[in-house]
């Protein structure tokens, strides 16, 4: 992999299969929420994908809830790529979609905390973000036991999301 040669660009339906197979490796590790093929390719337009001769090396995907607030979901980079600083390159591509989009905040809800808090995302608390609970942790069988962090960040400050969310930083 070499850096300079990686693409990061909208995804097409077309590349639902890689990105399905991306997050699926993820998702057996546990360090994922799983996603099926249909959901990806119904929801393509939600994902960013970078890629190198066509070969899909990281995707994320950004989640609308409301007009305000949104979801860095399904951030995952290939094993053979980590480490190079793609990962941090998708989640500014995402960040910058966001920022476009008019969303006042984004959050993650995930095991790489320090990944995220390191580009700029402060630590919150889950209730304080209590649709995505709603939506994917009710029920979940690992409700109790998760060990998952939920992170924030503001990406336009003039915006402010119904959710009542603690003060976090502005990454701009
Ligand atoms: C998390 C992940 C996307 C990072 O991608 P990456 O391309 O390897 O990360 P980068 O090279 O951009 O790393 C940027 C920085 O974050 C650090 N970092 C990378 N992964 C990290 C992690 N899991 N926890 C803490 N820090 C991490 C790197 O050391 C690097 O620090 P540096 O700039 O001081 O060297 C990748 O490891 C991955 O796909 N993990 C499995 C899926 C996952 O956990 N996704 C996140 C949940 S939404």
């Amino acid at each position: 992999v070499s850096p300079a040669r990686v693409r990061v660009r909208r995804a097409r339906p077309a590349d639902a299969a890689a990105i399905h197979a991306l997050v699926a490796d993820y998702a057996e590790q546990g360090l994922l929420l799983p996603r099926t093929e249909d959901e990806i390719r119904a929801h393509a337009d939600h994902f960013l994908v970078a890629t190198q001769r066509k070969k899909l090396l990281g995707c994320v995907a950004l989640k609308p809830y409301g007009a305000a607030l949104a979801e860095i979901r399904s951030l995952a980079v290939a094993p053979e790529a980590r480490g190079n600083g793609l990962g941090a390159r998708l989640l500014r591509f995402a960040l910058a979609k966001a920022r476009r989009s008019g969303f006042a905040r984004v959050f993650a809800v995930t095991h790489a905390a320090e990944f995220f808090a390191q580009q700029g995302f402060t630590i919150t608390r889950r209730h304080l973000i209590p649709e995505k609970i709603a939506r994917d942790c009710h029920g979940c069988p690992k409700e109790r036991t998760c060990k998952l962090i939920a992170l924030v960040a503001t990406v336009n400050s003039q915006r402010h999301p119904l959710t009542v969310l603690e003060e976090c930083a502005t990454i701009t």
